[in-house]
């Protein structure tokens, strides 16, 4: 698998020229780019106006509804998302657990919608206990899912996200990361790429992938920047 680089825009920016603007710089700035994936998570509202030719920048969203459609008043649906040309959707962000009170139920039947439209889910965690039941090892400790999903559940991407590293400027160090990724790993029941994330930038990036073997970053505040961002994805395609 190339090495997989999405970018979380969060709430940013504030206008939809400044999108654009962004988009397109980051669009020209990868295009001789070819072994690293990147995806761009914007707000929901600038998605439909961001469009990409290069086959390795995708679009994806920061969130999604479990429901496809109906009386859910502010929500937005992984088929809608689907329809605008996303093809990944974070779902569980500390930020969401936080001011939206998202629950691990709730999360894990948003993963169940997002593969049910073939989104790729990236599900973020901090702690092992958030591993859903139907990812885990059998006689590994019980995830609360509430689901028993039917079908292949290979699309889930698991990103680890450490609170204390999350916008912080105080990034997870190389040690500490590489042994959360191997306890991640021993506690699923599928080999799952894992992610890292939490104040990624061009300096430091390239080393979760060498030294700590994750597959890919999840990056905040470093992809509101198009020249941090674009010299965070060359370092990594160099790997
Ligand atoms: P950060 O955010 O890179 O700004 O630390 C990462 C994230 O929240 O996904």
């Amino acid at each position: 698998m190339k090495p997989l680089i999405i970018a979380n825009w969060k709430c940013n920016p504030t206008t939809q020229q400044e999108a654009k603007r962004l988009f397109n710089l980051v669009k020209r700035g990868i295009k001789s780019i070819k072994n690293t994936e990147v995806v761009i998570c914007p707000p929901f509202l600038y998605i439909s106006n961001l469009k990409s030719q290069i086959s390795n920048l995708k679009l994806g969203a920061q969130d999604c509804f479990w429901e496809e459609k109906g009386a859910f008043t502010g929500e937005i649906s992984s088929l809608m998302l689907k329809n605008l040309g996303c093809q990944y959707v974070i779902i569980g962000h500390s930020e969401r657990r936080k001011y939206q009170q998202e629950k691990d139920s709730m999360i894990y039947k948003k993963i169940e919608a997002a593969l049910k439209r073939g989104l790729k889910p990236i599900l973020c965690i901090d702690k092992i206990s958030q591993i859903p039941s139907f990812l885990r090892k059998r006689g590994g400790r019980r995830g609360r899912s509430p689901l028993r999903p039917k079908k292949d559940l290979g699309g889930v991407i698991i990103a680890y996200e450490p609170l204390f590293a999350i916008g912080t400027g105080k990034p997870c160090s190389i040690e500490k990361a590489k042994k959360m990724r191997l306890l991640i790993l021993r506690n699923l029941n599928k080999n799952l790429p894992v992610l890292y994330g939490g104040s990624v930038n061009s300096q430091n990036a390239r080393d979760y992938i060498e030294k700590a073997k994750f597959q890919g970053l999840l990056v905040g505040g470093t992809s509101l920047n198009a020249q941090e961002f674009i010299k965070l994805v060359k370092n990594v395609s160099q790997t």
